[in-house]
């Protein structure tokens, strides 16, 4: 890429990170003109195969202490041949991607959100987990259970090309996409770097949860933008992804 597109697109990701908060006016917001507040949960099609994980039961799963999983956390990148169990599973997505309630359109989850927008969704490509089919599944935060959404011969392959190759025998690779109106409709462009942020959190859940169970992760940022959406099912533009992350046993 030639010298000056780079420091173009060097100046416009600054930009991003450091919104001027003095110029949002509230009521030039999506919401300050009266637009509709948008659904804080994606809708599901009733007829999907439901897969129930356990909840509250699988909350003492790990006796580590916060310091230990701190401590001894680190990226992942070499996995033992070994597949999660559906308790585990259950308490990845709990202490992960968990919903407490929903509030006048505020959504309180696992991990903090800008104001409570929770834009992001999360998905799972499970590879290896006991007695649950190969696949992609969506997280559904109100029931805290998983949707399957399809399997086919290729998809670890493309899920694999879509990771840049980083699947590395893993248990599960977690998705996190952003419909980012869920955060603009209330913070304008002062949003996206709070979404950044937003993912950041719940990718760090992920790691401590992991490393809680002994599993480990690692969290990809440097993935194929246009394949990830494809996958994901999502149409790149409302709803794309943003950061995912790979788990598998140490
Ligand atoms: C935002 C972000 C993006 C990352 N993207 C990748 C990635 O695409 N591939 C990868 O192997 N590691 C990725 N990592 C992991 C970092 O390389 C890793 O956290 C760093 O080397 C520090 O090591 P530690 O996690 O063991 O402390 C990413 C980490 C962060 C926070």
């Amino acid at each position: 890429m030639e010298k000056n597109r780079i420091n173009e697109l060097n100046k416009q990701g600054r930009e991003m990170l450091k919104p001027n908060w003095d110029d949002l006016k509230t009521r030039e917001t999506p919401r300050g003109l009266g637009e509709t507040s948008p659904d804080v949960v994606k809708d599901y099609d009733k007829e999907s195969i439901i897969i129930e994980l356990k909840k509250e039961e699988i909350k003492n799963i790990s006796s580590k202490t916060l310091h230990e999983v701190i401590e001894s956390r680190r990226s992942l990148r070499k996995y033992q041949d070994v597949p999660l169990n559906m308790d585990q599973l259950s308490y990845l997505f709990y202490e992960t991607a968990r919903l407490f309630y929903i509030e006048n359109s505020r959504s309180y989850r696992a991990y903090p959100t800008g104001g409570a927008t929770a834009s992001l969704e999360t998905y799972v490509y499970i590879n290896k987990v006991d007695n649950l089919e190969k696949g992609m599944y969506r997280y559904l935060p109100v029931s805290g259970d998983l949707m399957f959404m399809y399997n086919n011969l290729e998809l670890e392959d493309k899920v694999n090309k879509a990771i840049k190759r980083q699947l590395r025998g893993g248990a599960a690779v977690f998705f996190w996409t952003t419909i980012p109106y869920r955060t603009e409709h209330k913070y304008s462009f002062t949003s996206h770097k709070m979404i950044a942020m937003e993912a950041g959190h719940a990718c760090q859940n992920l790691s401590l949860a992991s490393e809680a169970i002994d599993f480990g992760c690692v969290a990809i940022s440097a993935y194929n933008q246009e394949l990830c959406d494809e996958v994901l099912k999502v149409d790149g533009e409302n709803e794309f992804c943003i950061y995912l992350a790979v788990v598998g046993k140490k």
